[in-house]
């Protein structure tokens, strides 16, 4: 399968069996922005709490939070975003397509970064304007290169028509984090070395939104920050990295799809930074980061907002700004690598059978109950079953359609046990359990069902 096809065929598969579908589509479509469907809303659910069991649940040093979307814009001053929250963007003077100038020269393997200035970008866009063409109409008539802020502006609180003071989108779930330091501290006695865990929305005006769920303007984020002692901060990020690590590779995910990739380019403050990159349909590329931020973010809000964020070491009696470790990624990036991971072609008597073997913890479904027939005589002892089971796991009854187009069904969703109730279910007692790896079948008694799947599903 090549890189396109599978590329095509993971986004054909998501919108025929309701996992993403693209934003307005009867509209023609919104740039940038998707919708998750049935599917794509247990899977996303499911990782958020894996997440969360990872990075709150299964460690005393770390505590959740739900911080607001908007916030004062004076944050995103401090943070620096409003001024230096940009890409480079240049427009082609044909056809009026944006291109971001340092990702269309990294395609022809020339690096340029995001944090250049604007003279700098201009100066290897000069020198590479004759190896680049418009993506949309193919001509080589770009506009000069521009920073673009990506922060997304609204009129909440605003009331001038002229939209003078507009309150921001956030632009990343952290900064909510950071300004609540104090009130954690304050309010729960939590002592350092600790972490502050939220998933949240994010929005950026990204001027080229691409590669389905990997780049959108419209995004959720899972951000741990950890709040370190100074000396400290990279023996805390070494353990971080490897945390993380472990963390990613239990949702399943195969380690040869998997790398560590360090920033050639750091930002001034940054003490070191690395991406956990993963092997999507076009290659290796940014799945989340990993990064040691120093004393920045704190150091920033106390000058915006004229308060020491500090913290106060009893035992030493001494007063200073935490340094700060962070683990950040995006929920569309990890639905995404989950199912590339998960897709799967194989061939069964002369056909191809598409399933996606997620791992069971995150499948969207964890087991179908099938009647054979639409005959009362089957659907009512099934749904019975159904019932029943769907206190435990997350089922789906289906009754359409031939066994086989059923079986076809689930498997494209990843649900990892079918059971089917037959005629001779109403003889035996029993129904037969098929297992979505293997496709065997195991004849199972009704009363022994549920203890049945919680071994199988725990395993
Ligand atoms: N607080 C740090 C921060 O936001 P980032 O590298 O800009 O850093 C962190 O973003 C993660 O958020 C990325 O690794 C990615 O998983 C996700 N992300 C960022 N921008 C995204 C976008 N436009 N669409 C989807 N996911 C995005």
């Amino acid at each position: 399968m090549s890189e396109e096809n599978k590329m095509e065929k993971i986004v054909s598969l998501c919108k025929r069996r309701g996992f993403v579908y693209p934003s307005s589509e009867i509209y023609g479509g919104f740039a940038g922005v998707y919708d998750f469907g049935p599917m794509g809303v247990e899977l996303e659910n499911n990782i958020k709490a894996h997440w969360w069991k990872w990075m709150v649940q299964k460690r005393r040093d770390i505590v959740g939070l739900d911080s607001s979307i908007f916030m004062t814009p004076r944050i995103w001053e401090a943070s620096g975003h409003t001024t230096g929250f940009s890409d480079p963007m240049a427009e082609c003077k044909e056809c009026n397509t944006r291109v971001r100038v340092d990702k269309i020269l990294e395609e022809i393997g020339v690096i340029a970064d995001e944090k250049m200035t604007e003279e700098e970008i201009n100066k290897i866009f000069d020198e590479n304007r004759d190896k680049i063409k418009c993506y949309k109409c193919g001509k080589q008539n770009f506009s000069k290169a521009r920073k673009f802020n990506l922060l997304v502006k609204s009129n909440l609180g605003d009331f001038t028509e002229t939209n003078e003071d507009p309150a921001y989108l956030r632009g990343e779930t952290c900064q909510g984090i950071y300004v609540n330091f104090t009130n954690i501290v304050d309010s729960t006695h939590i002592k350092l070395p600790f972490g502050i865990a939220q998933i949240g929305k994010a929005f950026r005006n990204e001027i080229s939104p691409r590669q389905f769920l990997f780049r959108t303007r419209e995004f959720e984020q899972m951000e741990m920050q950890y709040f370190t002692y100074p000396e400290d901060e990279m023996k805390e990020y070494e353990k971080l990295k490897e945390y993380r690590w472990k963390a990613v590779l239990d949702l399943g995910i195969k380690e040869e799809n998997l790398r560590w990739k360090q920033h050639d380019n750091l930002v001034f403050y940054a003490k070191d930074a690395w991406d956990i990159e993963y092997n999507y349909p076009w290659g290796f590329d940014e799945w989340e980061g990993v990064h040691a931020r120093g004393s920045y973010d704190l150091t920033q809000h106390s000058k915006g907002c004229g308060k020491q964020q500090d913290y106060y070491d009893q035992e030493n009696n001494k007063r200073f700004i935490p340094h700060i470790i962070e683990s950040s990624v995006g929920i569309g990036r990890s639905v995404f690598a989950v199912i590339a991971d998960a897709y799967t072609e194989e061939e069964v008597n002369g056909e191809t059978r598409v399933v996606l073997k997620f791992n069971k913890k995150i499948a969207p479904i964890k087991v179908a109950v099938l009647p054979l027939s639409k005959k009362d005589e089957l659907t009512k002892p099934a749904l019975e079953i159904f019932e029943n089971l769907n206190d435990k796991f997350v089922c789906q009854y289906d009754e359409t359609q031939s066994i086989g187009k059923r079986y076809r069904r689930q498997d494209e969703i990843g649900t990892p046990y079918c059971i089917t109730f037959d005629f001779d279910s109403l003889e035996d007692k029993a129904v037969t359990v098929r297992d979505r790896d293997t496709m065997e079948q195991d004849r199972i008694k009704v009363e022994e069902l549920e203890n049945y799947l919680i071994t199988k599903l725990n395993n």
